[in-house]
């Protein structure tokens, strides 16, 4: 039996489901049991990485893991999680960190990350990291301005990012979980082209069959936008300087590893405004 932990969120729904697919055993973690919406086949367990003890409970049988936490807190959270995992007997965690810059640039986001795989690494319980670049699905942040003015706004200028689909990190993920060989690996994962958002708005607007304006902001106007959005302090922190980090041209750089590993090519962002058109209207 396979423990996914961030099971009910963009990444790890898609990771249960592709679990299902291949056959596993499913065990779910979640703070709430009740609002998961999880097919049926899925064993869910009340667990929280704020309370220790509650890792345990939700790792107790589980002969691997797939580790998805977020913030300042990473590094204890997955040192928690890797110590009961080490006394439970699991196998193998498979953690999602992130791309987060690159040598010159780390952002904060990618430092707690850094933390989180030390943490696990300590233990000594066999680690698969996944460092994918910035999602496809963060597109739908601009649901609101496009359905109230017809505009996206952002502070990348004219940067590209090779955003990834989170159905191929699940992939990747869900390949590390099920084969072997992955073990002591870490995988740097992009999408397989790199946009500006100019681009991907225009690629979101002829899904929609309308148009939609692309505004280049300040970063202090993206600020603003952010706060008002209600994103926590340490998050807008950690984004600012990953915006400076696309403007430089530094993100902009395409690898085939989810081809490598699954075996198939990376959805496109055509595709993913294709099937979440409807989700703007
Ligand atoms: N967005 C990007 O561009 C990007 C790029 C690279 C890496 N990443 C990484 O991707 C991860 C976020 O993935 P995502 O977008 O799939 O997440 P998400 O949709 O925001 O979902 C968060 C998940 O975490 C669970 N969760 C939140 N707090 C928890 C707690 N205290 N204890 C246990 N579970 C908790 C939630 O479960 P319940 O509410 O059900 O408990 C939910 O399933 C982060 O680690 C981020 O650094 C993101």
């Amino acid at each position: 039996m396979i423990l996914v932990t961030g099971a009910t969120g963009t990444v790890g729904r898609e990771v249960v489901t592709q679990l299902l697919a291949s056959g596993k055993k499913v065990r779910a973690m979640t703070r709430n049991p009740a609002k998961a919406r999880l097919d049926q086949r899925v064993e869910l367990v009340r667990g929280d990485f704020d309370a220790p003890e509650s890792l345990e409970r939700a790792i107790n049988g589980a002969e691997k893991i797939f580790s998805l936490t977020f913030g300042p807190k990473t590094g204890t959270h997955e040192g928690s999680l890797a110590a009961a995992a080490k006394k439970a007997g699991v196998r193998q965690i498979v953690k999602l960190s992130a791309l987060g810059g690159d040598d010159e640039l780390r952002n904060d986001i990618r430092k707690w990350h850094d933390e989180g795989e030390a943490a696990i690494r300590n233990t000594g319980v066999p680690l698969t990291v996944l460092r994918p670049t910035g999602f496809m699905s963060n597109a739908l942040h601009w649901r609101e301005s496009i359905r109230s003015a017809g505009k996206v706004f952002s502070n990348y200028g004219d940067g590209k990012l090779p955003c990834i689909h989170p159905r191929d990190i699940a992939a990747v993920a869900v390949r590390a979980l099920t084969s072997d060989g992955h073990e002591d690996k870490a995988y740097t994962l992009t999408g397989p082209e790199a946009l500006s958002v100019r681009e991907q708005v225009g690629i979101l607007a002829d899904a929609m069959r309308r148009s939609i304006e692309y505004v280049v902001v300040t970063d202090d106007a993206a600020r603003k936008g952010m706060m008002r959005a209600g994103m926590p302090g340490f998050l807008i922190d950690a984004l600012i300087p990953f915006a400076e980090f696309v403007r430089s041209g530094r993100a902009a750089q395409v690898n085939r590893t989810v081809e490598e590993v699954t075996g198939r090519s990376a959805f496109t962002f055509r595709d993913w405004a294709r099937d979440n058109a409807s989700a703007f209207s």
